[in-house]
């Protein structure tokens, strides 16, 4: 049987992938960025899973506003890192797990989530950064990735709640999946940021950290934050954080905190990093 085994949340700043692609880890601004994943990059070594469900968000890369998919599931055998104007990420191709997304796909319809199926998508630094992040910057990565886009750019977009539900759904399907699988979920984005407007810029660290200290336990209050408070607290770009909450909803009620991470700012965003897994 397949099983989620642990959960990833990171933030997916553009910024961090150039960084690495250009060598300037170990620069003033950006070491201490890095040097949050450092534990992150150690424990996954003997943790490592054979699939990672990746919850991101796509910017206007695959998909232009011309088709804005809610729940967009990644269904290619691979997935071409994307070109976001200044050419693509030097980084591996992305290999899909096309057995457990067609799983996936078949069990969460079921469940009434309306799913997009991708069977061409490239992906872009929301699902890129999180994976340079853990892995470095290896020939090829080490897993295979079933990418899951959700629609936090365009309104309207899905609820905190819904994400849960979906995410909740995915651990169901996950064990349902009669391959023995070690099945990663992360979520990506976030935390506190604005990107544009009057309030570009925006930080708000008391939010950012309520919500990490409530992910593992106080999640009741996490899936009743709205859109409107997603804006008015973390910013315009702050409501990224819902993929977090498909990743948490995905290990199931009693989660461990292994190893958490803030610091700010990197680029315009509040880093925010944390590892999390099931209590059997
Ligand atoms: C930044 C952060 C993001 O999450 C993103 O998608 C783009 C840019 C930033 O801080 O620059
Ligand atoms: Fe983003």
């Amino acid at each position: 049987m397949a099983r989620v085994t642990a959960g990833i949340a990171t933030s997916h700043v553009p910024a961090i992938g150039a960084a690495i692609d250009l060598g300037k880890t170990q620069e003033e601004y950006w070491a201490p960025v890095f040097a949050g994943y450092e534990w992150a990059k150690e424990w996954i070594k003997g943790e490592m899973p054979d699939v990672v469900i990746l919850v991101y968000n796509d910017h206007a890369s695959a998909m232009m506003l011309d088709i804005v998919p809610t729940f967009a599931l990644g269904f290619a055998e691979e997935f071409e890192p994307a070109d976001e104007g200044w050419g693509a990420r030097p980084v591996p191709t992305v290999y899909g797990h096309t057995e457990l997304a067609a799983h996936l796909a078949e069990q969460l319809v079921i469940d009434e989530f309306d799913l997009t199926i991708m069977n061409h998508m490239d992906v872009d630094h929301g699902l890129t950064v999180p994976l340079s992040l853990l892995f470095g910057q290896p020939e090829q990565w080490p897993v295979r990735v079933i990418p899951l886009a959700i629609n936090v750019t365009q309104f309207p977009t899905p609820s905190a709640d819904r994400c849960w539900q979906l995410g909740a759904a995915i651990r169901d399907a996950v064990a349902a999946f009669p391959e023995d699988l070690k099945v990663q979920v992360w979520g990506t984005g976030g935390m506190s940021h604005q990107l544009q407007g009057p309030r570009a810029g925006l930080i708000n660290p008391e939010f950012d950290v309520s919500f990490l200290d409530k992910l593992t336990d106080q999640t009741d209050e996490l899936r009743k934050i709205t859109r409107l408070d997603f804006l008015r607290e973390a910013g315009s770009e702050g409501i990224e954080l819902i993929m977090w909450l498909v990743m948490r909803a995905a290990l199931g009620e009693k989660v461990e905190e292994l190893h958490r991470f803030y610091h700010v700012p990197a680029s315009n965003t509040a880093v925010g990093h944390i590892v999390l897994k099931p209590r059997d």
